[in-house]
């Protein structure tokens, strides 16, 4: 029930992040026009219980509301036909940043600014963003943010940056870009996992370490295992290994300060039911995932 899954994250959980209820289309339905209501609420109970919110996700390229990318037959390599040109939709997305940020100032201390700007082989990923303003829409995007709450915890957030390669390489080159200009103060690593191609524990360890040198914090932000093409008998002792494995590496050093799973039982997840990825079960039972975690990160 609702109401279990509630308690098993208050007696388990010390920081929530929204999985979309903090999107630009749930935020910004119509231009211009701010519905924080649901946000609102979620943020209210997790500060009532003492819990902290990690804010995602200002700019991403997915999750818009149709107004800022329908219109349009946007052709993504030259930008025509898309419904505003740079100067606007720069302009829309600092006043984005701006208005959220700041509508939640007393009570979301830490954001992911802008997620998944990279595709795997290290380029930029296209998106309304991307493909009308230009790469540099990223870091416009931390000047706006810093700008909006100086005091806030600013983060970039990846999806498979998490072991060493171009991904990796091009994350860390974007990260060093705006810890230069002092944009930056975390980087999420998601950790989406499939268990039957796991990553290495000394991969995953050497990669934060080398991320560590940058002198932000690291996080573990969205992390579930998948485990539909394992082996049904072993599949939990599996899932528990990989989880033990990554919560380890990010004990071992010492940056590594958030350990954030996607979600926190089987019953919910945005994988579907056959993936039973995170350390509750769907009757919000503990899973042998749950202890492995606890045991990487010496609670
Ligand atoms: C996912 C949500 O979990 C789903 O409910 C939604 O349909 C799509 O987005 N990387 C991210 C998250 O940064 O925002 C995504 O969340 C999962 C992948």
């Amino acid at each position: 029930t609702r109401h279990g899954y509630e308690d098993v994250f208050l007696a388990n959980f010390a920081s929530m992040t929204p999985e979309n209820e903090m999107k630009m289309e749930a935020l910004q339905p119509r231009r211009g026009e701010f519905d924080f209501k649901t946000a609102d609420a979620m943020v209210a109970w997790a500060v009532a219980n003492g819990k902290q919110v990690h804010g995602h996700t200002l700019v991403f390229k997915s999750q818009n509301p149709g107004w800022l990318t329908e219109a349009t037959g946007l052709d993504k390599v030259t930008g025509k036909g898309a419904p505003y040109d740079r100067d606007e939709l720069l302009a829309i997305m600092r006043d984005h940043v701006t208005r959220v940020m700041q509508h939640f100032a007393g009570s979301v201390r830490r954001w992911d600014v802008v997620n998944e700007a990279l595709r795997p082989d290290g380029s930029y990923m296209p998106s309304v963003w991307h493909d009308t303003i230009g790469p540099e829409y990223v870091v416009e995007a931390y000047r706006a943010a810093r700008a909006a709450v100086p005091d806030a915890t600013l983060c970039y957030n990846e999806i498979g940056a998490e072991v060493p390669g171009p991904l990796a390489d091009a994350t860390y080159e974007l990260v060093a870009k705006l810890k230069a200009e002092g944009l930056i103060d975390c980087v999420g690593f998601q950790m989406h996992v499939n268990g039957a191609t796991p990553p290495a524990r000394d991969a995953v360890q050497e990669n934060l370490e080398r991320f560590a040198g940058l002198g932000v914090e690291l996080h573990v932000s969205e992390m579930d295992v998948d485990v539909s093409a394992l082996d049904p008998a072993a599949r939990f002792d599996g899932q528990a290994r990989i989880f033990g494995e990554v919560a380890a590496a990010c004990h071992a050093v010492a940056a590594c300060t958030r350990f954030t799973t996607w979600g926190v039982t089987d019953a919910a997840t945005w994988l579907g039911p056959d993936a039973q990825p995170l350390p509750f079960d769907a009757s919000l039972a503990p899973k042998p995932a749950w202890a492995a975690i606890q045991r990487g990160l010496s609670l």
